[in-house]
């Protein structure tokens, strides 16, 4: 394939963009021209996932509150949910396996990636951003990272950001993730939400090339004034965490179930819509829609009812996950390529909602090869030490500055 993804050549980090201010596309489609008139691609270059080992069953459920399997797969389709049972198991550590599994489908090096967006529902603090945890544990000492807050919706933002970055020519490689551990913001005692969701991580590689295709055009939403809708309400400024907050329970999830099930259904049809449209793709010529995986009749009533898109060409996972938030695409996207459903040449559509309100969808024209490259031994070896060096660098790094601050202490004590 002749794209200007080349594994074996560190990425030209922080390079201005060559065309100054960015023409506007006739149809969203493909890219930003170059000086030399030459085009660039945004490619998924790479992906993986990693949830939890504990499953909890609907059956478990039914121990812990008043619900019943029946009515949680008749009304939602999930039959199971992995959860992070250990406290070593977090948003950045769930996030860090998938992004070192999209590295190593890309063959890439660590200090090959120029960013790294993490989309979250559930970081690991308001601030540092799980992203940055994620680049330090993974060694990706030449990348810039940030948190991305759009909720289910967040990892196709991701997505549009990192094609942004990639046709500006701003970066060559961006590892766009989603990861979540919902089940620690989750009342266990409320069974309008507790059986909803589950935890786990996605990521793909995201790499600059100039093979047509790749990540074609999105469709970004967002109407705030469902704000209240669903919503961890305190923890932020608007309500700090005080004793009262926590003993009321407003550091869990809220929702509100019915309201979202009716958004949801008008606006997955419509975003997917608009951007086949700007890709210039009929609905027809779909040939995989990855929805975000939150309820089965969300799925039903909108992208195979509205948009007689029949059913084998839908990917859907959530009977073994539940609604992993923004994980919910990118991990059911491996799947799909796992079972063979994706294919060079394929049109997808990523489209999800979820808090704000926002919603968002991808129209992709796959491009890449689906076998695993045959990462030579010397390329696994690199990436391992890569990443046990970060983890010696980091402490290092950690105990410099506590000496460090420890002797200026001192000093200021004489
Ligand atoms: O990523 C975005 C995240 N959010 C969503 O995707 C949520 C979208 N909404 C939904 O998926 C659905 O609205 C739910 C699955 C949350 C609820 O399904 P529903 O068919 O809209 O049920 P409902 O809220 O209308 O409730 C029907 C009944 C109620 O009982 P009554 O009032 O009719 O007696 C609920 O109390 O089902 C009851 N119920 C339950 N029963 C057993 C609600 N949750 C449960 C439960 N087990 N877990």
């Amino acid at each position: 394939m002749n794209t200007s993804h080349h594994p074996e050549q560190p990425s030209p980090n922080g390079q201005p963009n060559p065309n100054g201010a960015h023409p506007a596309e006739p149809h969203g489609l493909g890219s930003f021209p170059e000086p030399g008139g030459e085009r660039r691609y945004a490619q998924i270059v790479g992906w993986g996932y990693h949830v939890p080992e504990k499953v909890i069953t609907n059956r478990d459920l039914e121990q812990i509150v008043d619900t019943k399997d029946e009515w949680i797969r008749t009304r939602t389709g999930i039959e199971a949910r992995h959860i992070a049972a250990s406290p070593r198991e977090t948003t950045a550590t769930l996030g860090m396996k998938a992004a070192r599994k999209a590295l190593e489908v890309a063959d890439i090096h660590p200090h090959q990636v120029d960013l790294i967006i993490c989309a979250t529902s559930s970081p690991e603090h308001i601030f540092p951003s799980t992203a940055s945890i994620i680049q330090d544990g993974i060694g990706a000492v030449n990348a810039g990272a940030f948190d991305l807050s759009a909720a289910c919706s967040g990892f196709v933002y991701g997505l549009a950001m990192a094609r942004g970055q990639i046709l500006a020519g701003d970066a060559e490689y961006v590892l766009v993730i989603g990861s979540e551990t919902l089940s620690r913001i989750v009342d266990w005692t409320d069974r309008n939400t507790c059986v909803l969701f589950g935890d786990g991580a996605g990521a793909v590689l995201v790499a600059a090339s100039d093979v047509p295709g790749g990540i074609m055009a999105t469709e970004l939403g967002s109407d705030g004034s469902g704000a209240d809708l669903l919503t961890l309400p305190a923890g932020g400024s608007a309500i700090p965490a005080s004793l009262e907050t926590v003993s009321s329970g407003a550091h869990y999830i809220k929702m509100d179930g019915r309201a979202v099930f009716r958004f949801a259904t008008r606006v997955m049809a419509e975003a997917t819509r608009k951007v086949l449209d700007r890709a210039g793709v009929s609905v027809d010529d779909v040939d995989l829609i990855i929805p975000h995986q939150a309820n089965i009749r969300i799925i039903q009533s909108s992208v195979v009812k509205q948009l007689r898109i029949p059913e084998d060409k839908v990917f859907i996972n959530l009977q073994k996950y539940g609604n992993t938030s923004t994980a919910s695409i990118p991990i059911a996207l491996c799947e799909a390529i796992e079972a063979g459903k994706v294919q060079p040449g394929d049109n997808l559509v990523f489209v999800g909602f979820g808090a704000g309100l926002t919603w968002a969808a991808a129209a992709i024209k796959w491009s890449t090869p689906i076998e695993k490259p045959e990462a030579t031994w010397w390329r696994n070896t690199q990436r391992q030490a890569a990443y046990q060096a970060a983890a010696a660098r980091s402490m290092w790094k950690r105990a410099v500055r506590r000496v460090y601050s420890q002797v200026l202490a001192g000093r200021e004590g004489e």
